[in-house]
């Protein structure tokens, strides 16, 4: 037995981490994969699971280690084709199409590999189990073996497991208390941008996002989303206000629009898409009652650009003045961004990280910041602007604006970098 020790006198062994050569996926791990550990990668069917495993199985065997990748999905001829177009044909990598596990501990003893992926846990079974391939019971059985195999071997190892959208596939959720990191793939199915978390890591914090592009030769890994979600905006438009966003420990400038429309039908239409519906509901109360901003025979569509979701209370001014831009034809002018939370009596509040917003937008080239009266943090190249109420943000935002449809519009903020 092992005598318990005071805390401080516990010796710490720097455990040794694989970089999969995948950049942002290595970002999410705090490193890369760790020997012996198991992760489970999940999301929703077609995200880009198999993907980014293929790219990272490739990018791990072209710096020397060696891959078994099982796809219990695809035949081998399937997944060879991808990595042909994905420019993924490692010599290191090995292919079996395998849903039992017992053939699959074999291959391992045969192939003995550094890495295993297992694309996807809900595709194992094991013979020796009872109920049927694909139960909660078999599904929970395999990742205990396959646990047990990496520790074993040192070997770490991948499980691919589906998610719904509700989450209601029983499978992976069950396995989260198994394995030591839990990986998730997200995004909208109909844009490029791919988001990966990380929800539990047992080496390595949490916070950290991932970014990709999904293109036509795979997952491209974005290593500075600056102009990611601007690149296209036009100036000077009523309703369009860009919000500094923070997800984890990356700060995401991100244009938020408000559409309003006059309608005739008694409970006209409200659209959020990428922004809070019940945030948005809230803030046109708001803005009817504090300000008088009467938004309700309005039809109101209210977006995120670019398939990101921005659900953190931050972007509430954003889109309190986008929806009050909209409704008042006027334009929040083109090198300001916009942050902060809004009450119900229409008061503001400081959001966490203020400053790590603040010197992302200056960066990408934003002089000026509409905020709530509290943030004192100065940030070089980005001019404050205190406002303690929504009234007032609306008021001064205004004034700060060229007319719609006036000649003259504010330069583009320059490109990221400069
Ligand atoms: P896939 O990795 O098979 O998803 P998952 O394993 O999570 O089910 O990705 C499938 C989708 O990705 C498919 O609809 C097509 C798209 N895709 C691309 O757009 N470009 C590519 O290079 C690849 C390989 C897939
Ligand atoms: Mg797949």
């Amino acid at each position: 037995m092992e005598p318990a020790l005071p805390i401080a006198e516990v010796t710490v062994d720097q455990w040794a981490v694989r970089p999969t050569g995948v950049a942002e996926l290595d970002r999410v791990l705090a490193g890369g994969l760790v020997p012996g550990s198991v992760t489970l990668l999940g999301g929703e069917p077609g995200i880009g699971k198999s993907t980014l495993l293929l790219q990272a199985a490739s990018s791990l065997a072209a710096s020397g280690a060696r891959v078994l990748y099982v796809s219990a999905e695809e035949s081998r001829p399937q997944v060879r084709l991808r990595a042909k177009r994905l420019g993924a044909l490692e010599a290191n990598v090995w292919l079996a199409s395998e849903p039992a596990l017992p053939a699959v501990v074999a291959q391992v003893a045969e192939v003995d590999p550094d890495v295993l992926v297992i694309d996807s846990v809900q595709t194992m079974h094991d013979p020796a189990i009872a109920s049927a391939p694909g139960s909660v019971s078999q599904v929970r059985d395999c990742a205990h073996q396959l646990v047990q195999l990496a520790k074993q071997r040192s070997m770490a190892t991948v499980l691919v497991g589906h998610v719904t959208k509700d989450g209601g596939l029983a499978g992976p959720r069950v396995l989260e208390h198994v394995v030591d990191t839990v990986l998730s793939f997200e995004g909208e199915r109909h844009h490029a941008l791919r988001l990966l978390r990380a929800l539990k890591h047992r080496f390595g914090a949490t916070g950290q996002l991932g970014l990709f592009e999904m293109g036509d030769a795979g997952l491209l890994s974005v290593s500075d989303p600056g102009q990611l979600f601007l690149g296209d905006r036009c100036s000077g438009v009523p309703g369009s206000v860009v919000v500094p966003t923070v997800d984890g420990q990356r700060a995401l400038l991100v244009e938020v629009q408000a559409l309003l429309v006059e309608s005739n039908i008694p409970t006209p239409r409200r659209s959020a898409q990428g922004v809070d519906a019940g945030r948005l509901n809230l803030l046109l109360a708001v803005l009817e009652r504090r300000l008088g901003l009467k938004a309700s025979s309005h039809e109101v569509y209210a977006l995120a650009v670019g398939g990101v979701r921005v659900a953190e209370p931050g972007a509430d001014l954003g889109l309190a003045l986008a929806v009050a831009s909209a409704l008042g034809d006027w334009a929040v002018a083109d090198d300001m961004v916009v942050v902060g939370e809004v009450g119900l009596a229409g008061e503001l509040r400081q959001v966490s990280q203020t400053p790590r917003r603040l010197t992302e937008a200056a960066r990408l080239g934003f002089r000026r910041a509409l905020v709530p009266a509290s943030v004192t943090a100065a940030v070089r190249g980005i001019e404050l602007t205190p406002v303690s109420s929504l009234r007032e943000a609306v008021a001064v935002a205004r004034t700060m604006t060229s007319k719609s449809g006036a000649a003259e519009h504010p330069p583009r903020p320059p490109p990221a970098g400069t």
